[in-house]
């Protein structure tokens, strides 16, 4: 029974083989419809979602399966104290596959070491989001038609993004990839993703907190929220929240085919004059999501 925890836990060949799949999904829609009759996907959801939840929940059903879970940790057993180890053997009663969110780093893992069904990680804390970098990678491809040869800048909340964290790693298995890493001081990138990714596959960086210096040479920008809930002041969040807002005047020395991502939710950090423009990417990357989860819950349930 295989699992997916972190991004990690599969090979190139594996995300490259998931994305043929999405993309033949995308091409094929009613080829899926059944290929998961009879089976039900839990989504178990401890901390807010609006894409991650809704996406697994629309790809099951349109892989012709059903859903079942709860969208919050006070309307689930765990307000009267269950433990996340209890919770998952109890739903492994009633689901073939289960999408955990969870506040808490590691939580995912520790439900997956009691699961008797395969445990997606759908976001734990600041740690890792897989099935978001999954996402990520088939939008890059369908954009560009590559994953090889990028400069790719990631921009905002470096310190606590999840998503960023995932892909940086992704990312660094492809060749010839260069980032460019736009935050605030307080919001670099881990030092144990800079040490233990980048610099250990000797993968070209620069660390920089200005957007405009770095802009003209990107192939994709991916912003991101500033992420108020891993805060421990407020203060401090409202110090940083707006310290980059993506508009049309920023965007003039971009490249042409620059492609802008981000995964979502928006808070400031992209106006919204920016929608418009052929190269946002962030709404055709939500579309991108359902597709990519058809594609891993037909790998992890081990359907053809
Ligand atoms: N991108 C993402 O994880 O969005 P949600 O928090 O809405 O699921």
């Amino acid at each position: 029974m295989r699992h997916l925890i972190d991004i990690k836990d599969l090979s190139i060949q594996e995300i490259d083989e998931l994305i043929k799949v999405a993309n033949d999904i995308i091409a094929h829609p009613d080829k899926y419809s059944e290929k998961c009759h009879n089976k039900k996907l839990a989504t178990l959801f401890f901390e807010p979602s609006t894409r991650t939840r809704l996406s697994f929940e629309a790809a099951m059903m349109e892989l012709g399966g059903n859903v079942i879970g709860f969208s919050s940790a006070s309307s689930s057993s765990t307000a009267k104290g269950e433990s996340v180890s209890d919770t998952i053997r109890t739903v492994g009663c009633y689901s073939d596959i289960i999408a955990m969110r969870h506040p808490k780093e590691g939580a995912p893992l520790v439900a997956s070491i009691k699961s008797t069904v395969p445990i997606i990680n759908a976001g734990d804390g600041g740690h890792n989001h897989p099935t978001q970098t999954l996402t990520d990678l088939l939008t890059i491809y369908r954009e560009k038609q590559r994953l090889d040869n990028l400069t790719i800048g990631l921009c905002g909340d470096l310190k606590f993004g999840r998503t960023v964290h995932s892909l940086v790693t992704a990312m660094s298995q492809y060749k010839n990839i260069k980032f460019v890493l736009i935050s605030p001081e307080e919001l670099k990138i881990p030092e144990y993703l800079k040490e233990g990714v980048l610099e250990k596959n000797n993968i070209e960086y620069i660390q920089t907190d200005s957007i405009e210096d770095s802009i003209a040479k990107l192939d994709i920008l991916y912003m991101t929220r500033v992420q108020r809930e891993r805060f421990f002041n407020e203060e401090d969040y409202l110090r940083l929240k707006d310290y980059y807002i993506l508009d049309k005047e920023k965007l003039k020395n971009a490249k042409d085919d620059l492609c802008i991502m981000h995964p979502l939710p928006r808070v400031n950090e992209i106006s919204t004059e920016v929608d418009d423009d052929p190269r946002a990417a962030y709404f055709r990357q939500v579309r991108y999501g359902k597709y990519i989860r058809m594609a891993l819950i037909l790998k992890l349930l081990e359907i053809e």
